[in-house]
């Protein structure tokens, strides 16, 4: 489905910002603030069709809380694989407009038609990461990645602990 441009513009973030500010901090503890937080962007923002946080687990990325359609299959990617896999191997947002012409894409959804992939870090090291799926081609711009870039350093305290 199609998205007018006027509904993101970024006066919407700095509000998300504000109310992922006070759910972060009303939630019991860290796993329920990043549930919270996942719905508040999914219900926020249209064009964030299907949106995750992977945490870093060793070598691998393990789905934590999501919001969307469906579920992934992909729960655990090692990293360096799939455009999830280079984003935190880079620490660098990725935006792709098109899925289909990227080929480290890991299928999830066949409706997915671009994707954003934001590296949570801590410490100078990347803990996890933001995963959204779009529907629409080219549906993530740089705007998105600064407003999510701003989101992971308040998921980053989120993070599970061993
Ligand atoms: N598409 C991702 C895999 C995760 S699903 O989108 C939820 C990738 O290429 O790494």
């Amino acid at each position: 489905m199609s998205h007018p441009v006027i509904e993101e513009a970024p006066a919407a973030h700095g509000d998300a910002l504000n109310l992922l500010r006070a759910e972060i901090a009303e939630a019991s503890d860290p796993a329920e603030a990043a549930q919270r937080a996942v719905e508040v962007l999914h219900d926020r923002f249209p064009h964030y069709d299907w949106l995750g946080i992977y945490w870093v687990d060793g070598a691998d990325l393990v789905l934590g809380p999501w919001v969307g359609p469906e579920a992934t299959e992909h729960t655990r990617i090692p990293i360096g694989t799939g455009i999830c896999g280079a984003a935190a191997a880079s620490g660098q947002t990725e935006i792709i407009a098109d899925v289909d012409a990227d080929p480290r894409y890991l299928a999830c959804f066949a409706s997915t038609k671009s994707e954003i992939v934001v590296p949570i870090f801590a410490g100078g090291r990347v803990v996890g990461e933001i995963d959204i799926d779009g529907s629409d081609a080219n549906a993530f711009d740089e705007t998105d990645a600064r407003f999510l870039e701003e989101v992971a350093a308040l998921l980053a305290p989120l993070r599970p602990r061993a």
